[in-house]
């Protein structure tokens, strides 16, 4: 991690399961300076294949995998990711495509510091396949959430949303792939606005 001499870093701990496209986005917004003195403290993923974790080590961040399998219950894989968050230290936890709901006792460690970004307009379709649903629906309008994480799933406040059209004849792959771009500006705006609201760790 990097940063001009004399300011202080914010740290952001990233977790993951998959793709890593946001987790990208971010990482982009901060060598362009969108998201200010920040850094990359650790990328965790309890999926060991997940594509983002290639991506971190590719640009030379920690990574970490926690795998899901190796671990008998929730609480002891928890308390592995917890570990390494820990030895991190992050300012900002943010969720960018993990499939784990955390449990309250985790919720707990990082009050106001967890972030999820989710491909609806929250409360709408929180959970899994919100873009089938949405369509399904026969809704005119769609789009992502940046959020606070509290103990349900998708349920925390809000930080900022942005809507995106679903036009006559969409599929649910193009929808996805024009709410994603969306995700990609809306998740670094959103963890620049935190930032700036937050106290030091
Ligand atoms: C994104 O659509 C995000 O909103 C959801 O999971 C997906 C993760 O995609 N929570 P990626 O791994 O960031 O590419």
């Amino acid at each position: 991690m990097t940063a001009p001499a004399g300011t202080p870093l914010r740290r952001l701990a990233i977790l993951l399961s998959g793709r890593g496209s946001n987790f990208e986005a971010i990482a982009d917004a901060i060598v362009r300076g969108t998201i200010p003195r920040a850094g990359i403290a650790a990328v965790v993923s309890d999926n060991p294949e997940a594509p983002g974790l290639r991506i971190a080590r590719e640009r030379a961040m920690p990574a970490f995998a926690v795998d899901r399998k190796q671990f008998s219950d929730r609480e002891s894989h928890e308390s592995r990711v917890l570990s390494i968050l820990q030895d991190a230290s992050p300012d900002l936890v943010c969720l960018a495509g993990y499939m784990r709901l955390l449990s309250p006792a985790f919720v707990a460690r990082y009050p106001g510091r967890i972030l999820n970004i989710h491909p609806s307009l929250l409360p709408r379709y929180p959970g899994l396949n919100p873009q089938q649903r949405a369509l399904a629906a026969g809704d005119t309008v769609s789009g992502c959430t940046v959020h606070f994480v509290d103990e349900g799933a998708d349920t925390g406040p809000v930080v900022l949303q942005r809507e995106v059209a679903i036009l006559p004849g969409d599929s649910v792959e193009e929808l996805s792939r024009r709410i994603l771009a969306e995700e990609h500006r809306a998740y670094p705006e959103a963890i620049a606005t935190v930032l700036d609201r937050l106290k030091p760790a």
